[in-house]
């Protein structure tokens, strides 16, 4: 029986794991949110680790308000670096398998083929700063840990870019939807069933994956399929970034190369527009 630690359950990573937790009875799993481990709280976890025994950490805990980052920034980093030194110094000491989630705003956006793990990291916000640094400190403390990369995540939980589109979309004749970021959709179910993939194939190679549903759009392209799929009557209308100003700068291309998950882990992933179709189901 492998026993895991979820962390910041409550959010949308967490909450697909929690679902799909069922389909593995051979894992104990322990869902915690700020209230129940406060992974920013020394004391907390190390009292945490001495009472439990685990064999995995699912790191789904993050402060994720890109835009805030820019003004909260040592919150950010609070959460996103030294927090996650706590966890990876305990994984270490416990001899824990380490999962933890980075993100593809560490790079600058300024390829323009789709980023494999190797290539120069540069972030140009806060926020992917902070990212950044909790992977350098994952590193650092030489404990076994997969970090996985994603992008654009959403869910039938928490906020996110589908649900925004949806409620938007419904009130508004014509919505204005950048075309100049280019990405990768990521649904959160599919990123949760491949690290219960990982954590079930008792093969833990430690190091940086990068992971999203296959293909590549626009968050133009993205909010088009919202609408069509759900036969909303809304214009969408594509704008440059610069006619859309946000506090924190975003890639303008932020692609992930999946090669390197799917053959260590030997992973089939979808395409971004079927992992759209089964998240409307579900809301
Ligand atoms: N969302 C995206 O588009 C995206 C893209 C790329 C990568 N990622 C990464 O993917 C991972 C999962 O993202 P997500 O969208 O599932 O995040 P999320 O929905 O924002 O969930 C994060 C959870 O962590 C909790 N949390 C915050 N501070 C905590 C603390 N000190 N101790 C314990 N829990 C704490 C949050 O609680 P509160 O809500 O109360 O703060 C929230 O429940 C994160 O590492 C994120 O950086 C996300």
């Amino acid at each position: 029986m492998k026993k895991i630690l979820i962390t910041g359950s409550n959010g949308q990573l967490g909450n697909e794991l929690r679902k799909l937790s069922a389909n593995y009875p051979d894992c104990k799993f322990n869902f915690t949110d700020v209230n129940e481990l406060d992974i920013t709280n020394s004391d907390t976890l190390k009292l945490h680790f001495k009472a439990n025994n685990y064999d995995f950490i699912i790191n789904c805990a993050a402060y994720t308000a890109v835009d805030k980052a820019e003004t909260e920034t040592d919150k950010a980093l609070l959460i996103n670096s030294e927090a996650v030194k706590y966890l990876s110094e305990i994984a270490l000491q416990y001899k824990i398998k380490l999962i933890h989630i980075s993100t593809d705003y560490v790079f600058d956006g300024t390829s323009c083929l789709p980023y494999t793990e190797d290539i120069q990291v540069s972030p140009v916000s806060q926020y992917g700063i902070t990212k950044l640094e909790g992977e350098k400190q994952i590193e650092k403390s030489g404990c076994d840990a997969i970090i996985i990369r994603t992008s654009w995540l959403y869910s039938s939980f928490g906020n996110n870019f589908v649900k925004t589109i949806l409620k938007y979309s419904k009130e508004k004749p014509e919505l204005k939807v950048v075309f100049d970021q280019i990405g990768t959709p990521t649904y959160a179910e599919d990123l949760a069933s491949t690290i219960l993939q990982i954590v079930k194939s008792n093969k833990f190679e430690s190091g940086i994956y990068h992971y999203s549903n296959e293909g590549v759009c626009s968050w133009y392209d993205f909010a088009l399929e919202i609408v069509n799929a759900k036969n909303i009557n809304c214009k969408i209308t594509p704008i440059l970034t610069s006619e859309y100003p946000t506090p924190a700068k975003r890639p303008h291309y932020s692609v992930l190369n999946k090669n390197k998950i799917k053959s260590t882990f030997n992973i089939e992933i979808l395409h971004w527009k079927d992992g759209l179709q089964r998240c409307l189901k579900e809301l």
